[in-house]
This record gives structure tokens, sequence and C-alpha cells, in this order.
């Protein structure tokens, strides 16, 4: 019976497949908390903002009470911090999530389109799918490390295109997408062209097109507090885009998906610029440590990147599962890569540690590939 009221759409869903928990390692292999390195969602390693904790504490307080749906401060802050006007700004409360679900319920309806380049973040297939959207799939040119099919977009823009999906730097890949191929897209469709710039701030300035959205009504960039303000447990994202963009999503946004603790961690992140440089320098630094180690094993090939992760290819014979259940089993967490539709082949994808984290991953690779 119940198989016969639940939608087609969600019957058929491919569900998102998430990075593994520490808690989950820990129960299944018996280990030490304190010995897991977890380099598999893309994450912190240094935690984030210390000023946050003593203001949750104080918010503890008005837990009864509903939050703002839309909270001045942070407006304000995340405007200063974007130099961009507030109306052109969307939070939302379940990270960047929420903000791509958000455009699917302001703009698909039943048998619209979407183009997808893959392998790319996999929750824009799975958001589409399940508000109704046919999905076209674009690519990426493997032997060009991953850049952008451009063709492949333009080819599969039809009059029931409503959104382009565009993510630079690119997730699993690590590469950013020319400006100019942005441009190209752009200025070609009048289909909304999402740029998902999650990972932006790892990237260097010249790739930034966040401003882009003051010149172009059908652009939004997406943007998100999770990884380098070190909040993806407290789930906050944004979108930037046209004031009309904006208005039409905030009439189906969640009203109070922004928790008062999320609204205050946001603003303490904002605020505390110093811990956003410190994340941004050594989070640089520890992709070109983990890079340079990488490159070492014959057997790995490692794509270059731009964001806070590495992509690596397994070119002994070694499947993608059987190393990381290796390195699981030692206490590492690393992206299992095959989950990724459009990336043939056995590849893990490794985040940026503390030093000494990526000093003993690498070590603990040596071991398993010797
Ligand atoms: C490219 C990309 N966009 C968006 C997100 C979602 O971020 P959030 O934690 O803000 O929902 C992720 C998360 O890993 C991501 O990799």
């Amino acid at each position: 019976m119940i198989e016969k009221l639940v939608r087609d759409r969600v019957k058929s869903l491919k569900p998102y497949v998430p990075g593994k928990s520490k808690e989950e390692i820990v129960r299944k292999y018996n280990l030490n908390p304190q010995d897991i390195i977890k380099l598999g969602s893309n994450e912190n390693p240094w935690g984030c903002s210390k000023t946050i904790e003593k203001e949750l504490s104080r918010e503890i307080k008005n837990l009864h009470q509903y939050p703002e749906p839309v909270n001045p401060v942070l407006m304000r802050e995340l405007s200063n911090f974007l130099d961009m006007p507030e109306e052109n700004i969307i939070v939302g409360g379940d990270g960047a999530d929420e903000i791509i679900d958000t455009l699917m319920r302001t703009f698909i309806d039943e048998g619209d389109e979407v183009v997808i380049p893959i392998p790319t973040f996999t929750q824009y297939q799975v958001s589409a799918h399940i508000h109704g959207a046919n999905i076209r799939y674009g690519g990426y040119r493997k032997e060009e490390n991953f850049k952008l099919n451009v063709e492949s977009i333009l080819n599969n823009i039809t009059e029931r295109t409503k959104i382009v999906f565009l993510c630079t730097p690119n997730n699993p890949t690590g590469n950013p997408i020319d400006k100019k191929d942005i441009k190209k897209i752009l200025e070609s469709t009048e289909a909304l062209v999402v740029v998902d710039h999650a990972y932006i701030e790892y990237s260097r300035d010249i790739y930034d097109i966040t401003k882009w959205v003051l010149e172009y009504e059908n652009l939004l960039v997406l943007r998100t507090f999770s990884k380098i303000f070190g909040l993806a447990g407290a789930r906050v994202g944004y979108g930037v885009a046209d004031e009309r963009i904006v208005n039409y999503m905030m009439r189906v946004k969640p009203v109070f998906s922004l928790t008062r603790l999320s609204q205050i961690s946001a603003i303490c992140a904002l605020r505390d610029r110093e811990f956003f440089n410190f994340s941004r320098e050594k989070g640089i630094e520890s992709r070109e440590m983990l890079y340079r180690g990488l490159r070492k094993f014959r057997d790995l090939k490692v794509y270059p990147s731009e964001a806070n992760y590495l992509l690596v290819e397994i070119r002994n014979g070694m499947t993608s599962r059987e190393l990381c259940e290796e390195l699981l089993k030692r206490g590492v967490i690393v992206r299992d890569c095959k989950s990724f539709e459009g990336l043939d082949g056995e590849y893990i994808r490794v985040s940026i540690g503390t030093f000494e984290e990526d000093r003993r991953f690498l070590e603990i690779l040596r071991d398993i590939l010797s």
C-alpha cells in the first residue's frame, strides 16, 4: 500500500552518499576517537573561530523563542564580507544544500531541465530529481585535468532548461572553471546559471566571480560557512544573486531553518578575520604539502587543486574501495569517489588535514602501498 502512495521520483532516487563520520568509524573499527584522521568531507581541520563558544552559551537562554527569519546583524556582516548589497544575499539554514533545494522549489516545474556537468557535487542531481527536473549531463575532459567541456553544456541547453550548474573549484576534481567559459555560458542562455563557490576561499582571487551578479541577472553564486569558516555542523549557506531572484526564493525558503545558534555562529565567524586568514593560509599550505607528498607515489596520480581537497587516481590495480578500507582500518577517513557519476576508474578524494595529520596520512599510505 505504501508503495502506491510514494512519488515515483522518490522511488527512483539514488540518494546522496555522505562522507563517513568519525563516530561511525569509531564504532565499526573499535578505534579511539583521538586516533582518527578525518580527510573525507572537505572540512576545516583547525575547527572554527574560538569566539563562537562564549556567544553560543549566552544564546542558550533564548532557545525557547523562534529565531528571526532574517537576522539583520548577520546580513550586515555578510554584506561587509562580500562587499555586496544585502538585497543580493539569501542565507539558508541547511547550508548551501538548502539554497540548492530552494532554487529547485522556486524554478522547477515537473519536466523542466537542468544541465549538470559530471563528475561534480552530487546534491545537484539529487535535488533536481526529487523536484521533478529532467537532468541533461555535460562533462569534463579528464585528459586536460578535468577542464570543463563547454560545448557539452551549450549543446545540452534547450528551451526547457531552467538551471545550469557549474561548480568552481569543482568537487571532486578540484580544478576551477575558466572565467571566459562561465561568461560564454552566461551569455548564451536565459537559464539561471548557478556557480557553486563552496571552496572559493581556497582559490586564487582571480577565480571569484561573486560580483558578477550585479551584471548578470541570470547568475546565482552559491557559498557556504561549512568550509573555510569551519561551520559544517552549524549548517549555514548562502546565495548571492539579482534582488528579484532573492525575493522569489525567500517566498519558498523554510522560514525558520536558520536557528539562533547557527546565526550566532555565522556572525562570530564573519567577525573573526584572523581565523579566516589563518585557515586560508594554512589550508593552502596543507594542500600543497599533500600534493607534493602524493606526487611521490608511483601508483597514484594526483590532480592539481584550487580547493581544500585533492583528487587522487589509483593506478596499481587496487580499487578505491580496497584502499579506503585499508585506510579506515588504520583510522584514516578519505572519500571513496565511486558514488560520483561520470568518474570512471578508481579514485579517492583527500581533504586537507593539519600538518601533523597530513604527515601521518602520508606515512600510513606509504605503509599500505609499499
Ligand atoms: C561543491 C559543494 N557545494 C555545496 C556543498 C554543500 O555545503 P553545505 O555544507 O553548505 O550544505 C558542498 C559540500 O560538501 C560542496 O562540496
